[in-house]
């Protein structure tokens, strides 16, 4: 009897200890995901939080169990190692930082809570398919999964260059679970990829899908292999951005005439990262264009700049959405300190012109003076001139100009000398207009001198030390004698 008691009461000792430990575990978890994690995916993981009103995509909802990133089949729910994952490494492109700030124990604790919003779900663990060693890529690979591309429709939605503007992606106006719209992945973005853009992950995605979206599991119409071939192809499309701060501008004879002559291919860019412009009402604090490339050439007398950014749905303002609009922004008065305007349109002291492009009407561009956001006027004298195109999911438009315009005031272009320039580009399906766009930082352009530099400056110092050399030989050999 004696040691039936002692049973019962160790036992009861021993549950009150697992229990208080797991609500102490959930309540350091519950304290921390209400100091951290409520205010944008709300105290009861419904996502009714302030920030829902202006963050796309919103703060997930948790209490509908649905999870977008997965290593699990679809229908399972997430392992602690997939949500652990990204909060450790945060969502690219949306708002959801990644957190470092707590020990893994505490992570450990707030993901133990975020499964309390959907206990249902979490009922029986989910188990993460096996992701083998890649495929080496080779030609004989990427062309079998472009071949897959098409054969399982993925262009339909992603689109042919895998820009994200395949025509189904529109027509059919995609929401997710969670009542928000959103596009298929541009693919030759991977900084914009939120599943991760290796080889691996791709193939994940491929396979489990995307909890929630049109993003479908693969898993079982196509064969793993297809799959693998599929990853490898589309980690052949993603670019690297060039970074930098000042793009060189060669010289050339004569400037191509149209934004896809082939000669542009081969000329050097710079990529400038965009952001929100969050300066001024109205600010944007979702923009879709994410990266504008730019290059340039030079003749004799003109320059051309090229700008080119990737859009999944061009607008050009027939269709109730504001126009896609694109401007280079230089400041008036060109210092030889090349001195950078501080503000977004300029301001009263440190006016910027601004080569202002609009799909609306494409065949032209309108020069105008901005002494600050609110202040801009056309200018009476248009000197640039501008061809556009819009081809698979990528807008190019090259402006041209004569080195020297000969107006008061404008700025002159010579080889050598540092123009300090920055863009602004507004994306019209996003309901991007105004000032409410994607803005990027101040950077340089400068027309390469033809001949290089040293040609004109090493003769003279050439020329000097052949005399001096000269000079010394023959006093030594005058000394010899
Ligand atoms: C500033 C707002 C913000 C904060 C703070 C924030 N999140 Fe997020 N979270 C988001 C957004 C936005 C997403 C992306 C939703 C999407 O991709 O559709 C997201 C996604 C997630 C996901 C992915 C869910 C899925 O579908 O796979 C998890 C898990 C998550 N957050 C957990 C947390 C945790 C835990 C915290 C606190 C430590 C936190 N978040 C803090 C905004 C936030
Ligand atoms: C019905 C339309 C549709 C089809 C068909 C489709 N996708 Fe997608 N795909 C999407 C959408 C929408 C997203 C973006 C989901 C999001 O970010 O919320 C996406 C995202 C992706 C991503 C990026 C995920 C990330 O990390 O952000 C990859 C890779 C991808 N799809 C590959 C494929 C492949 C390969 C196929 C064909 C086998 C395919 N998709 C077919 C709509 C589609």
């Amino acid at each position: 009897m004696k040691k039936i008691l002692l049973t019962i009461l160790l036992t009861v000792v021993l549950c009150s200890a697992w229990y208080l430990s797991a609500s102490a575990e959930d309540s350091q978890g519950k304290k921390l995901y209400n100091g951290w994690c409520a205010q944008c995916h709300g105290y009861d993981g419904d996502a009714k939080s302030y920030t829902d009103k202006f963050s796309v995509p919103k703060p997930r909802d948790f209490t509908m169990g649905t999870y977008k990133f997965r290593s699990t089949p679809s229908g399972d729910p997430p392992t602690d190692a997939d949500i652990t994952k990204i909060v450790r490494n945060g969502n690219p492109g949306t708002s959801m930082p990644p957190w470092t700030r707590f020990t893994d124990d505490e992570v450990k604790a707030i993901v133990a809570h975020v499964k309390t919003f959907a206990p249902d779900i979490f009922k029986d663990a989910g188990k993460p398919i096996t992701i083998g060693t890649p495929p080496k890529a080779s030609a004989a690979l990427i062309a079998k999964g472009k071949e897959l591309f098409n054969k399982a429709k993925c262009v339909e939605c992603h689109g042919k260059a895998g820009r994200g503007n395949g025509e189904k992606g529109w027509q059919e106006n995609f929401k997710n679970d969670w009542g928000d719209p959103i596009t298929p992945a541009n693919y030759t973005h991977p900084w914009e990829l939120r599943n991760g853009s290796t080889v691996e992950d791709i193939y994940r995605t491929i396979s489990v899908g995307l909890g929630g979206t049109p993003m479908t599991s693969y898993m079982d119409s196509l064969k793993d292999e297809d799959r693998w071939a599929l990853a490898v192809f589309i980690k052949s499309l993603q670019e690297q951005r060039k970074l930098g701060v000042a793009i060189k501008i060669k010289k050339t004879v004569a400037i191509p005439a149209k934004v896809d002559d082939p000669a542009w291919d081969s000329v050097e860019y710079m990529d400038l990262p965009m952001g929100g412009q969050l300066m001024f009402e109205p600010r944007d604090f979702t923009p879709l264009i994410t990266n504008v490339r730019v290059r340039g050439l030079y003749s004799d007398k003109e320059f051309a700049i090229m700008v080119e950014w990737s859009d999944k749905k061009p607008n050009n303002g027939a269709d109730g959405k504001p126009a896609d609009t694109v401007w280079i922004q230089f400041p008036q008065k060109v210092t030889e300190e090349a001195e950078k305007p501080y503000f977004f349109m300029g301001d009263k002291k440190h006016p910027v012109y601004l080569w202002n492009w609009k799909a609306s009407d494409a065949g032209k561009v309108t020069e105008q003076l901005a002494k600050g956001y609110d202040n801009v006027a056309d200018l009476p004298k248009q000197d640039v001139t501008v061809i556009a195109g819009y081809n698979d999911g990528l807008y190019r438009v090259v402006y041209k100009r004569a080195l020297k315009t000969g107006t008061k005031d404008d700025f002159e272009v010579l080889p050598g000398k540092f123009v300090p320039f920055s863009i602004v580009a507004f994306d019209g399906q996003n309901g991007e207009s105004g000032i409410k766009g994607a803005v990027s930082s101040w950077y340089y352009l400068m027309l390469e001198p033809a001949t290089p530099l040293r040609v004109y400056v090493f003769p003279p110092l050439v020329a000097l030390c052949v005399f001096v050399g000269g000079l010394s030989l023959s006093r030594s050999l005058r000394s010899k004698k």
